[in-house]
């Protein structure tokens, strides 16, 4: 799988005031829901396109429009905080929601909510989480939706580090993730280094 980490002076200069730990909670928000819609661009450069004819008032033009259906699925909590940013440029999306958290003693994944649109398995899915950590949460929620028969998923995070990306790759081959800022390492608490702190709780509070 690919790794693709933006170089987007937008997003470059976002990240600077997600990082700053003086940026308050409302800015922060605001800054993760700009980088999601931005990333979701980048995200989406590859999709399948389909030859269309539309009626301009003067002539008929030759024009191509996306051919896939598309979900864009939250990692609970964080998750939540860029969903409405790949709305922004996914207006017809259908959305679904996996609940985990990392238990704090093991960094395990524990599964507390899953519910995904009817024919999640026809969608292109967008899976979104803030933070690719040990990788241990995108692991198991790309194992959910593969369970459910999807067959194109797309990871979009805001900070990826080596040891989620090295886990996504191994055990998800298949699937692409989309970065805005690849850090060098995790601390003892499998907190990213020097990340933005925990997305969760800057988000939510
Ligand atoms: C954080 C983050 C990811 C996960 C990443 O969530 O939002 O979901 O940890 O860690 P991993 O790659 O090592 O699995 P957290 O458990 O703090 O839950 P929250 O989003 O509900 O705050």
């Amino acid at each position: 799988s690919k790794l693709f980490v933006s170089e987007h002076p937008l997003i470059q200069s976002k990240m600077a005031m997600l990082r700053d730990a003086e940026t308050g909670a409302k800015e922060f928000r605001e800054i993760i829901g700009e980088v999601a819609m931005l990333l979701s661009y980048e995200a989406t450069r590859d999709l399948p396109l389909k030859e269309v004819q539309v009626q301009t008032p003067v002539d008929v033009a030759q024009c191509r429009t996306i051919d896939t259906k598309l979900a864009i699925v939250p990692i609970l909590r964080a998750g939540i905080g860029m969903t409405e940013g790949l709305l922004r440029l996914m207006p017809t999306a259908k959305i679904g929601h996996i609940g985990l958290y990392r238990d704090p003693n093991t960094l395990l994944p524990v599964e507390y909510y899953c519910k995904l649109p009817a024919d999640v398995e026809e969608r292109t899915v967008f899976l979104t989480d803030p933070m690719l950590a040990t990788g241990g949460t995108a692991e198991a929620a790309i194992g959910f939706l593969k369970d459910k028969g999807v067959k194109k998923i797309i990871f979009l995070c805001i900070l990826a580090a080596p040891e989620g990306v090295k886990k996504i790759q191994e055990a998800h081959p298949d699937v692409d993730i989309y970065a805005a800022a690849y850090d060098k390492c995790l601390n003892d608490h499998g907190y990213i280094v020097p990340g933005l702190g925990d997305a969760g709780d800057r988000i939510f509070g």
